[in-house]
């Protein structure tokens, strides 16, 4: 009977001990890790230029309106309209010109009162060092304005961390619009 109640014992300290151990597993989904162990040494500022092409029409659209503006003030600023958008980005304003990526995302008409857009859209980069890494911009673009500044919320590849922000400048209106990007970026 002692050795049975003994054995009931360990058993029983055996099993709370266990308990403890799944607990403390429970709680290790997460922990500090220096810069250096993912291999972060200085953060540097790239500074990209390139042109974004807007083709809303002809036979190969890159943009294309997936929700038509409300009715009320559709004329003034359409309002409601949601466009999605592949557009490529070329080095010059010629659209024949080197590619270097593409702007993939959306863009909605959120304004009653003026021509202004929410854009949310990722630069996703196709040529050199930058093939494969992305940039994702979240912000206002009041598109008759000279400049348009838009936030950069993050980043892939070699833009992880990223941070900094987008200009915008209209190039040209017809037939379609070209506007040029100068995009500042702080990453690892
Ligand atoms: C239309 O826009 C004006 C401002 O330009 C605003 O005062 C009005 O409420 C809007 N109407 C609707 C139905 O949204
Ligand atoms: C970009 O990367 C893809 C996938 O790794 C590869 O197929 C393509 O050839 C690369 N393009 C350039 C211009 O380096």
């Amino acid at each position: 009977m002692a050795q049975f109640t003994l054995t009931f014992q360990t058993i029983f300290i055996a099993c709370c001990l266990s308990l403890a151990t799944a607990k403390s597993d429970s709680g290790s989904f997460s922990g500090n890790l220096s810069p250096k162990a993912l291999g972060l040494k200085k953060e540097k500022l790239t500074h990209l230029h390139f042109y974004f092409h807007d083709i809303v029409a002809g036979p190969r659209p890159t943009a294309v309106r997936v929700a038509e503006p409300t009715a009320a003030n559709s004329s003034l600023s359409l309002f409601g309209a949601v466009t999605v958008m592949d557009n490529p980005l070329t080095i010059t304003p010629k659209l024949r010109s080197k590619l270097v990526g593409r702007a993939q995302g959306i863009y909605a008409s959120d304004s009653q009162n003026e021509p202004s857009l929410l854009m949310v859209f990722n630069l996703v980069f196709t040529a050199g060092k930058f093939n494969g890494s992305s940039l994702s911009i979240l912000g206002r673009n009041a598109v008759f304005s000279s400049v348009r500044e838009m936030p950069i919320v993050g980043g892939s590849g070699v833009f992880r961390f990223a941070r900094g922000y987008a200009e915008a400048r209209t190039y040209s209106f017809d037939p379609y619009a070209i506007v040029g990007y100068d995009v500042y970026a702080f990453h690892y």
